[in-house]
């Protein structure tokens, strides 16, 4: 089935990235069972649905997917459950529902449209609403207390690691500076922060590093995202399917590396003593030897699929 980009999704605020793609290497069959663990507004899930007679369970953190889910579970009454939690839980949050293995799992994994362009929830730094940058609004940590609270050395290790930001140091002294005189409240107060240390930038804000930096700490990304793909070793059935989009080189490098592991490919070997992993050993199969990014025609239709990469594996 061939989707239209434009029309695919029933829901207007979020485009879903390398949806055919997505579609094709997840390759869902009649009677089987997948997770789609990033439900976001649900443009993957719909597609699943509509592609064929499955069950499908959804999971996302966020409170407002919750009214995207409800179009889908009035639609697909029998195929569609939406599970509000963390992905890192799938595990209880399907043993709940006595579902123990499935047949394909899926992640799309960052901020959604929805969560960046809703200026209250403080993920966009051209805003004058209050640092937050939470994906679950139950969760206690935001970034106003990182920021306002964290001493020195954890902000730059957190601007650093996170970020990968060159001027780390002097942007976690400066955060400290300025506190002492009054507290960082707003997402632009941060962003001009940064900026001081930047003149005359072209094309990218130089913003972008500290506030991904802060965002990944806030929602444990990179930990959620580790848990899941060790679960979805015991998760998946045999012949299952994994699917994972990323957005950053941070999380890409993670998957990466799991799969290439999973796969019995991270041996060092030589030609004096060659390492020959056993067939048994391996637990997941990869399927593109590099990752899949969005054709030329996404592109022109959405800037936020430049930076997608899909990577693919299916349990052995
Ligand atoms: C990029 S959007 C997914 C968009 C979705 N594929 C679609 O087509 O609409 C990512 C979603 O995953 C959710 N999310 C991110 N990390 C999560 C986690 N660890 N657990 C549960 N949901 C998470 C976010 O709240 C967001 O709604």
């Amino acid at each position: 089935m061939k989707i239209n980009h434009a029309s695919s999704n029933n829901f207007e605020f979020h485009k879903p990235v390398l949806l055919q793609e997505m579609l094709e290497n997840l390759s869902p069959k009649a009677n089987e069972i997948y997770l789609d663990c990033t439900f976001g507004a649900g443009g993957y899930s719909a597609a699943i649905l509509k592609s064929v007679d499955c069950k499908l369970y959804a999971i996302d953190r966020d409170e407002t997917a919750k009214k995207f889910a409800v179009k889908l579970q009035e639609n697909y009454p029998q195929n569609f459950e939406f599970l509000r939690g963390q992905f890192s839980d799938a595990k209880n949050l399907l043993a709940e529902k006595g579902v123990s293995q499935i047949d394909g799992i899926v992640l799309d994994i960052g901020v959604s449209s929805m969560q960046f362009d809703d200026k209250e929830r403080g993920f966009s730094f051209d805003s004058d609403a209050k640092l937050d940058m939470r994906m679950d609004q139950k969760s206690d940590l935001t970034a106003f207390e990182v920021v306002n609270n964290f001493d020195e050395e954890d902000l730059f290790r957190i601007i650093k690691e996170f970020g990968e930001e060159p001027k780390a140091k002097l942007i976690a002294r400066k955060i400290v500076q300025v506190r002492r005189s009054k507290t960082i409240t707003s997402c632009r107060e941060l962003a001009d922060i940064v900026r001081s240390f930047y003149f005359g930038y072209s094309k990218t804000d130089p913003a972008t590093r500290t506030f991904q930096a802060l965002r990944i700490f806030v929602n444990q990304e990179l930990e959620e995202l580790k848990k899941i793909l060790q679960d979805s070793t015991h998760l998946l059935k045999k012949g299952g399917r994994l699917v994972v989009v990323s957005f950053h080189s941070l999380e890409d490098v993670i998957v990466k590396n799991f799969l290439k592991k999973c796969a019995g490919l991270d041996v060092v070997s030589s030609r004096y003593e060659p390492l020959k992993v056993k067939d048994s050993d391996r637990i997941f199969q990869i399927v593109n030897k590099s990752a899949i990014q969005a054709s030329s025609e996404e592109l022109k239709d959405n800037v936020r699929a430049r930076s997608a990469k899909m990577r693919v594996a299916i349990r052995l």
